[in-house]
């Protein structure tokens, strides 16, 4: 039954399509600057510990309900759901979920536009064509909505491949390669005169920061977002896991591997932004913090990338590649989402699903780049700072209190026969009922009223 509705192929397969899906712009934007601005070290090492304690737990719930039931968010959840009135919670939180991943999605097009053009630019700068390569870095409205759709296309196109074809093969092909380039960059980076600060920067750990609690709750954010959890998107290509797999330790690879890029990503950004201020470019804003999300990405690195001559042009491009696969790759976890959905609830071909459901997203887009002022914080902050934590709360609740023990146990022991008697047991049932929902909450309120 599982494998005519698509299954990854191999272990590698999934581990790159989830740490695909996990490693985006949260990581390689909002992690570095995040931590430069709180703290250094001190930042790191919370958001470690959350990672872990929080963020992990919550990854294994979605992991372990989408595998044991084979099928989208909203099925999956009606599936574990005891009674009638929890099935009617386990519909409304899969169908949220799939609505927050679609908005999710139509926002992160915008950006990974941009990225895509910045990429292009450089391209075009290194084949002598600089007037192209200006029209590419400017923000303009017909350029935006291009490359958006340009994004979109893409996404698309993979999906339309499917779960092996599509999102196993081009995880497979593309994380090496972003991981490779993310290598040779900071390599690079760090050989540059000014490198060594930022790297004192992010290293030496500011303590007194790290502990406030706005900027726990500030890690704890960047670590849902940065796992995709939430949305429904983990548990869908937890369904497409095979049963002999081990979930507990894929689970702990792909956080891993998340955790490292995003630390990795700070090697990069933090002495990239000192090397920019010893050639002469500001890195501080007027109240004197350090210039973070598109100033730093769109302004300060070109900035940088202009002072180096030709090794700038390779090195800009290699920035923004990284950055628009490290976005495709999350991209198409989360159309899969409302795909998933509309074939197995609706019946849809996943032809059909993958077009329509694409083109609403682009519309979705085009609507946000055209009010853009009013529009694109709104759903930022509506989808990640409350949807995000809200749905994560919903899957604790499944797990902790409504799926039954027993069968969460048999579920991890298919792959896993030795799980009982392993650390893993002992500690996630009761981090899942009570410790992970605790928190979460308090997070929620924090950003309500906080
Ligand atoms: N994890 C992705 C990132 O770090 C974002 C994402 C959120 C992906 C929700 C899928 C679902 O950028």
């Amino acid at each position: 039954m599982a494998s005519a509705r698509g299954e990854f192929g191999s272990r590698f397969g999934f581990i790159m399509a989830a740490a695909g899906s996990a490693v985006g712009l949260g990581n390689i934007w909002g992690f570095p600057t995040q931590a430069a601005s709180n703290g250094g070290a001190a930042f790191l090492l919370v958001y470690l510990v959350l990672a872990f304690c929080l963020a992990y737990p919550v990854l294994m719930a979605e992991l372990i309900i989408g595998r044991h039931a084979h099928s989208n968010a909203v099925s999956a959840l009606q599936k574990i759901a005891p009674g009638a009135r929890s099935r009617r919670l386990g519909t409304t939180t899969g169908v949220v979920g799939f609505i927050t991943a679609s908005f999710i999605l139509s926002f992160y097009a915008v950006i990974a536009g941009w990225m895509m053009a910045h990429c292009l630019a450089a391209a075009a700068n290194l084949l002598g064509a600089p007037d192209i390569a200006a029209w590419l870095v400017n923000m303009g409205t017909t350029r935006n909505i291009l490359f958006m759709a340009l994004f979109m296309g893409l996404t698309v196109g993979i999906i339309n491949g499917g779960v092996h074809d599509g999102i196993e093969r081009w995880s497979s092909r593309l994380m090496p390669v972003l991981l490779v380039t993310m290598v040779l960059l900071v390599v690079y980076v760090l050989t540059l005169d000014g490198a060594m600060e930022g790297l004192k920067v992010y290293l030496l750990p500011d303590f007194s920061a790290a502990i406030s609690p706005q900027l726990i709750v500030k890690a704890l954010g960047a670590a849902f977002f940065s796992l995709s959890l939430g949305v429904g998107t983990m548990l869908v290509y937890g369904s497409y896991v095979s049963d002999k797999e081990n979930l507990p330790v894929l689970g702990g690879l792909v956080t891993l591997i998340d955790i490292g890029i995003a630390v990795l990503a700070g090697f990069l950004v933090l002495p990239a932004m000192y090397v920019a201020q010893h050639s002469g470019v500001e890195i501080f804003n007027s109240a004197g913090a350090l210039i973070s999300e598109d100033t730093l990405i769109f302004t300060v690195l070109p900035a940088l990338f202009d002072t180096m001559g030709i090794a700038g042009v390779v090195v800009s491009f290699a920035f923004f590649a990284l950055m628009s696969i490290a976005a495709l790759t999350s991209s198409i976890s989360m159309l899969e989402v409302p795909v998933a959905y509309t074939i197995e609830s609706q019946g849809w071909t996943r032809h059909r699903a993958v077009l329509l459901i694409g083109f609403a997203i682009g519309v979705m887009s085009l609507i946000i780049l055209l009010n853009f002022d009013t529009l694109f914080g709104l759903v930022v902050s509506v989808t990640t700072r409350y949807s995000q934590p809200l749905l994560g709360f919903m899957y604790c609740l499944f797990c902790g209190w409504l799926w039954h023990r027993d069968s969460i146990l048999q579920e991890l022991k298919n792959g896993a026969p030795d799980v009982e008697s392993g650390f893993f047991w002992k500690i996630w049932p009761g981090y899942i009922r009570y410790v992970c929902p605790a928190v979460i909450m308090i997070i929620f309120l924090q950003a309500i009223f906080g």
